[in-house]
């Protein structure tokens, strides 16, 4: 790994000008969508830096500039959606080599992990990273990857990175962080000591549920050779459009997630009140196991927010479908306040694994509304079921 020395200017500065300079043919501040899927070519082999549109394409270059400007990242490949960004990064594996990912994760990661993977002869363990110690009390042989989710989803526990990474490198174990809960705003994984970091582009960055994306970023030369190598010959690209909207996105990323923060934390305090609720599970909460490493590692603690029902799946099927402002639908890290059921539907696809999740458990991703109005819509679904 090589340490690639963050940019000077601030994230938000960042943010708004890294991969995005006024057109110079037009003068246009915002450089214009190339749609193009071929470039001319003076001779053969002579061209301005592009030959076709999955190979490369200025716009995708631009969001990937941007992208791993902000991960503090010297590369940067962005894909059609998180799990083709995550597969290219499995994709290097060699048949028989595991993957430990955490005892809690994205079902979509553990059904690519297990069903695509596993017929390809990688194999897997699940673990609860969030243990300290664990990889170090429980490595299993061949295992080549560590795949941390930290905040995790759903139950949003956090995964010390830095004595996770000591660890698996002590091992010669690669580290993938999915760093999309957090964003790069609150946390900063390669600086952590990750190898890889992973992004779904569909949340926070895109952040207005228009766009489906994936992002990776990495300081390793030889990962970013093979990752590149990998985007074009299997061809899971975004459109100039998506990469459009996403680097449009983020430019807002560092005001809309201090908003996301603050809502949660209105949100929070609402629900640890409320007779209904068993136990809320927020890393910014001072009783939640991983608040210390939180504190350490991020600079917010996100606004994801999962909690269980006294009243158990029945009641938790009944809140969901309760609210008015919290709207039922699957995904997450977009402006309007979101409610899920992830047992039912984001992790349906963990049933009967050692990833099950609590089917009392009810997943929040708090938006950007005003405060009060999430809060008193919350409570009054709530209520129904006291
Ligand atoms: C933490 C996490 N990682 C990865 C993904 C997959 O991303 P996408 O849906 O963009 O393929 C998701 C999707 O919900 C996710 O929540």
């Amino acid at each position: 790994m090589t340490d690639a020395p963050l940019p000077p200017d601030g994230f938000e500065t960042r943010a708004i000008h890294a991969g995005n300079p006024p057109d110079p043919a037009s003068g246009a501040v915002v450089p214009p969508i190339t749609l193009s899927t071929t470039f001319v070519q003076r001779a053969v082999g002579e061209h301005a830096g592009w030959e076709y549109g999955r190979s490369g394409n200025p716009s995708r270059d631009g969001l990937e500039a941007t992208l791993a400007s902000l991960e503090g990242a010297a590369h940067g490949l962005a894909f059609a959606s998180g799990l083709a960004a995550e597969d290219a990064i499995l994709r290097q594996l060699d048949p028989g080599d595991r993957v430990v990912l955490g005892a809690d994760a994205y079902g979509g990661t553990f059904r690519l992990i297990d069903k695509v993977h596993g017929r390809e002869g990688r194999t897997w363990s699940a673990i609860d990273l969030t243990e300290p110690g664990a990889l170090d009390d429980r490595w299993p042989e061949g295992t080549r990857m560590v795949w941390i989710e930290t905040p995790t989803n759903p139950a949003l526990g956090v995964v010390d990175i830095t004595a996770a990474a000591a660890a698996a490198h002590a091992r010669g174990a690669v580290v993938v962080v999915d760093n999309t809960f957090a964003t790069p705003y609150l946390q900063l994984p390669l600086q952590l000591g990750a190898d890889l970091v992973v992004h779904s582009a569909t949340k926070y960055l895109g952040g207005h549920s228009d766009v489906v994306g994936g992002f990776v970023a990495t300081n390793d030369a030889d990962w970013a050779a093979k990752l590149r190598f990998t985007q074009n010959a299997t061809g899971a690209v975004p459109s100039p459009f998506d990469c459009y909207l996403v680097q449009r996105g983020v430019k807002t990323l560092a005001v809309r997630m201090d908003r996301h923060v603050a809502n949660a934390r209105a949100v929070v305090e609402a629900l640890v009140e409320h007779p209904a609720v068993d136990r809320v599970l927020w890393p910014g909460l001072p009783d939640h196991p991983g608040y210390e490493v939180a504190r350490r590692q991020m600079r917010a603690p996100g606004a994801m927010v999962s909690f269980t029902l006294v009243g158990g799946e029945e009641a938790a099927l009944k809140v969901a479908a309760g609210t008015r402002l919290f709207t039922l639908a699957e995904s997450l890290g977009a402006v309007e306040s979101l409610i899920e059921h992830p047992g039912r539907m984001t992790h349906a696809s963990v049933a009967g694994s050692p990833l099950e999740v609590d089917p009392a458990l009810l997943r929040l991703s708090v938006g950007i509304e005003t405060a009060d109005d999430l809060v008193a819509d919350l409570r009054a679904a709530l209520d129904q079921v006291k």
